[in-house]
């Protein structure tokens, strides 16, 4: 893949890159939704991102090209003439990173070439957007010298998402795409943002990520509705408790809080948050004990709570889990904001070969195609390679 950069680049620029990084995608264990309601989460760090060259030009012009939206061009964004305006195409989030950067007083004072390839999904739920965001803010980082610290960074991103393109996430992508190590999930608390590195034991287990191929875009879907409807039970709430944030609940004082929530729609809200949040720590202990049985059977469950509660799933994902159980999987779930993009799925390695043919049968049986999937472990976060 650098080889690959590093042609396209000259192809584009007709010069070398001075810099390469790579930003990388994520997956979340466990935690749908639980970062925007300070709670926990458990995030990893995939082998699949965006690669991406760079060289300073010797004007006022940032020139990228993304080899994923060929008919995009190179586009130009002019630093004497900027207008911060939306056009709803991936070079918004470089825009977002100059007007965070420039917020922060951190001038950006000449052109850039910049080539971007990435095998991630598009529209996959494997965060290739707070990638996208990171790496601008990690590029200029290193440029100018701005000495930003890693968590500036990851809230900026988060800010870009949140400001800019008006997506009301949490801070689980950004911070796992900076702080994720190989063979560790990040357990992260959301509220304090003190994490913990998990150690994952695969030696018997696998990871295996399996694409709906629909792809879904967060403004368009419900997230943002999610997050207002989070925030009006905890309004609610706070009127008898003295809370912050929904996952300052403990799982056994749900039923006290739910008493005072009429609507059920917010009922079935509230019970997701508390009830995930606290699978995302029971989920953590699995892992420490080696009891990837247990770990699978939260996994579902947390897919369940997500269909059934948060409705943030769909029917072909909910037929995506379901095949997977039937082929064995020790546990099955969506990833990401949901509405679509891909499953995460926990087998026995031993099972791999099984596996993979059930419900490679299955998946045609049901859809007359070849399903898409990639076994997957966890690997760094950002940065940049030679
Ligand atoms: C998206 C958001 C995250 C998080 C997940 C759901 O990936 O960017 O902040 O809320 O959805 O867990």
């Amino acid at each position: 893949m650098i080889n690959h950069i590093h042609n396209l680049f000259v192809e584009k620029f007709n010069r070398e890159a001075d810099k390469f990084y790579f930003s990388p995608g994520r997956v979340n264990i466990i935690g749908e939704h639980t970062d925007y309601n300070g709670g926990h989460v458990l995030p990893f760090c995939i082998d699949k991102g965006i690669f991406c060259g760079v060289n300073r030009n010797k004007n006022q012009v940032i020139n990228i090209f993304s080899e994923n939206y060929p008919l995009n061009g190179t586009i130009k964004i002019d630093l004497e003439n900027l207008t911060f305006k939306k056009h709803d195409i991936y070079s918004d989030y470089l825009l977002g990173a100059i007007k965070e950067l420039k917020k922060a007083n951190c001038l950006i004072d000449h052109g850039f070439n910049i080539c971007l390839s990435s095998n991630l999904p598009n529209g996959g739920g494997l965060s290739s957007s707070a990638a996208l965001s990171l790496l601008f803010l990690v590029i200029f980082n290193d440029e100018f010298r701005f000495n930003l610290t890693k968590l500036e960074m990851v809230k900026m991103a988060k800010a870009i998402e949140n400001d800019f393109i008006g997506v009301n996430c949490g801070i689980m992508d950004q911070f796992v795409i900076m702080f994720g190590g190989k063979n560790y999930a990040l357990f992260l608390n959301t509220k304090n943002l003190v994490y913990e590195n998990v150690y994952l034991d695969m030696k018997d287990h696998q990871f295996v990520l399996i694409n709906s191929d629909i792809k879904r875009n967060l403004i368009e879907s419900n997230y943002n509705k999610r997050q207002s409807e989070t925030q009006e039970v905890l309004k609610i709430l706070q009127k008898h408790f003295a809370i912050d944030y929904l996952c300052d609940i403990k799982a056994e004082d749900l039923d006290d809080h739910l008493a005072f929530v009429s609507d059920l729609t917010l009922k079935k809200r509230l019970v997701h948050v508390v009830t995930e949040n606290h699978r995302v720590k029971q989920a953590k202990f699995a892992i420490l004990e080696n009891n990837y049985d247990k770990l699978g059977k939260l996994l579902s469950e947390a897919h369940l709570s997500a269909k059934d509660n948060y409705e943030v799933s769909s029917l072909v994902l909910d037929e995506m889990v379901e095949l997977a159980l039937q082929a064995n999987a020790l546990g099955a779930k969506m990833i990401g904001g949901g509405f679509g993009g891909s499953i995460l799925v926990l087998i026995k390695k031993e099972e791999l070969e099984n596996f993979i043919e059930i419900y490679g049968n299955l998946f045609y049986k049901k859809y007359s195609k070849k399903f898409i999937y990639s076994l997957i472990s966890a690997k760094d976060g950002i940065k940049q390679i030679d």
